[in-house]
């Protein structure tokens, strides 16, 4: 089995946690950590094991040794640090939103392919065991046709101007942080929507605290997804069948339940504890593609990544959310 040397560009919070998923990979040697601050990266690098640190990205990119990047930092910089990865000849794996627009998407694949470089936006749903089960049970006859979905993503998260979620110039706001994961769901179990529809709450600083949508679809399908900072909604997704009501949902302690309701009173529960909060899957889907030669992901392809941007983009528009980056 061939040992990858994986980099982390973003060192704040996820990135502690996808770490841990990489240490329980034998394949994933921590290499090295790049972050705008010498001591932030040294800390990092100290408190999770790297091997080396950088208090710039143009150092940490150069090195030859460095096989993989995960990138960690704030929307806003997905698209600049990808290319500055692809460029030098790293293989990416980008966290969600993979940028914060198309048009930055299609550049990040392109260059990719232009490259011959492994490229995956970090989602975390596809691989989770709790979605694997909801995968199983539609395959079956007994759920019948998926027809309508309620999913929502909602945490109490205080105002604060200067945070990342809530801070315009760094694409923060409820849909791209937490408002992704209904749309990823609903892409998923119905498709794409034939039309869209927003309510929205505006922060002071602009972007959405909130925001519900409701997607429609020609057959008489629908969805209806929520996201907000401002309430403790928690997280969950309801896939209504003709015969079944299928529900996931993820607790504090990061379990993950799903529990379905057939219509003739059979009742199913299961309960998943995956190690690392199932931080360790992304990580090993990575490793094995490169393993396989493959420039992209079966379980999280790049015709994916494009179809959820381009939604997350008709949603903005819908809604009247603009970063200044675009204007
Ligand atoms: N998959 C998941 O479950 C999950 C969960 C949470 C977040 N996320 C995603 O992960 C990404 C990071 O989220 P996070 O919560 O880890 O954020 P965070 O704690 O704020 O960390 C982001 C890091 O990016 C670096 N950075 C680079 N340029 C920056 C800039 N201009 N302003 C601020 N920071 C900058 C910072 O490190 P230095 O200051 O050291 O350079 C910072 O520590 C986001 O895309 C978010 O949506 C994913």
């Amino acid at each position: 089995m061939k040992t990858y040397n994986w980099g982390i560009i973003g060192p704040g919070n996820i990135a502690g946690k996808f770490t841990a998923g990489l240490k329980t990979l034998e394949n994933a040697r921590l290499h090295s950590v790049a972050s705008r601050s010498a001591e932030r990266a040294a800390a990092f690098a100290g408190k999770f094991g790297y091997s080396n640190s950088f208090g710039n990205y143009r150092d940490f990119v150069s090195d030859p040794e460095l096989d993989v990047v995960y990138i960690a930092s704030p929307h806003s910089h997905h698209y600049e640090h990808t290319m500055l990865c692809l460029d030098n000849n790293k293989h990416v794996i980008c966290e969600k939103a993979f940028a914060f627009n198309s048009s930055q998407v299609e550049e990040m694949i392109n260059k990719a392919k232009q490259k011959n470089l492994f490229l995956m936006e970090a989602l975390w749903p596809p691989f989770q065991p709790s979605y694997k089960k909801a995968h199983e049970l539609l395959a079956g006859k007994k759920t019948g046709r998926v027809k309508y979905m309620i999913s929502k993503f909602a945490f109490n998260s205080p105002y604060d101007p200067a945070a990342r979620t809530f801070n315009p110039d760094l694409a923060g706001g409820s849909l791209l942080d937490i408002g992704i994961y209904p749309v990823i769901d609903a892409l998923t179990f119905l498709g794409k929507p034939g039309s869209i529809k927003t309510s929205t709450v505006f922060a002071p600083t602009g972007v959405d605290s909130s925001i519900a949508v409701l997607f429609g679809y020609e057959d008489g399908r629908g969805a209806s997804l929520y996201s907000s900072f401002t309430n403790d909604g928690g997280i969950s997704t309801e896939i209504i069948c003709e015969h079944a009501n299928i529900k996931i949902s993820r607790t504090r302690d990061h379990r993950q339940l799903l529990s379905v309701q057939f219509s003739n009173g059979e009742e199913e529960e299961y309960s998943f504890i995956p190690v690392s909060m199932g931080f360790n899957f992304e990580g090993e889907e990575v490793m094995k593609c490169l393993d396989k030669g493959l420039t992209e992901s079966t379980v999280v392809p790049l015709s994916f990544s494009r179809q959820l941007i381009n939604t997350l983009d008709e949603i903005r528009h819908n809604a009247g959310i603009i970063y200044p980056l675009e204007k």
